[in-house]
């Protein structure tokens, strides 16, 4: 299951990744925002993060304008690596070497297509257990988290 957010500057791309997960019977709950008007990008990534940091939800996705407002915000909660990226590569070693938990896109800068190959990556990658260099330094950057 997986939590999408987004601000005005992200819904229109949000609507179209909401069609296509329908589509694709992809599980999700839509924590807003509900139209284009403005709001407030910060309150919507601490209300994903926060679904995700639980363990509630496995991963989110969040839209803005650029994707970096989103970004920032949600890496200020517990446990949240959220990554704002544009190329499949990055996407791919987001997971595979960061775990990251959280994608963000900006509405105003990737198209449908590349958002939608983005996600897929992001969504169909796991992390590399195997490899404890990785996990070494995740748990490194939870020390960070909590010092
Ligand atoms: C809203 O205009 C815009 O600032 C927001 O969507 C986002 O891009 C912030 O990072």
């Amino acid at each position: 299951m997986i939590a999408i957010g987004s601000d005005h500057g992200g819904y229109l791309l949000k609507q179209e990744v909401l069609k296509y997960l329908d589509q694709n019977n992809i599980k999700y709950k839509d924590f807003g925002t509900f139209s284009t008007e403005s709001c407030d990008y910060p309150e919507i990534a601490q209300l994903v993060a926060s679904k995700v940091s639980s363990g509630e939800f496995k991963r989110g996705l969040l839209f803005c304008g650029t994707g970096l407002g989103m970004s920032v915000a949600a890496n200020k909660i517990k446990n949240i690596r959220a990554v704002c990226l544009t190329d499949s590569y990055s996407v791919k070693y987001s997971r595979l070497h960061n775990d990251a938990n959280i994608l963000c896109l900006g509405g105003r800068v990737v198209g449908i297509g590349l958002a939608l190959e983005l996600i897929n990556i992001f969504l169909s990658t796991e992390f590399d257990l195997e490899n404890s260099r990785h996990k070494k330094r995740l748990e490194m950057i939870n020390i960070l988290e909590n010092k």
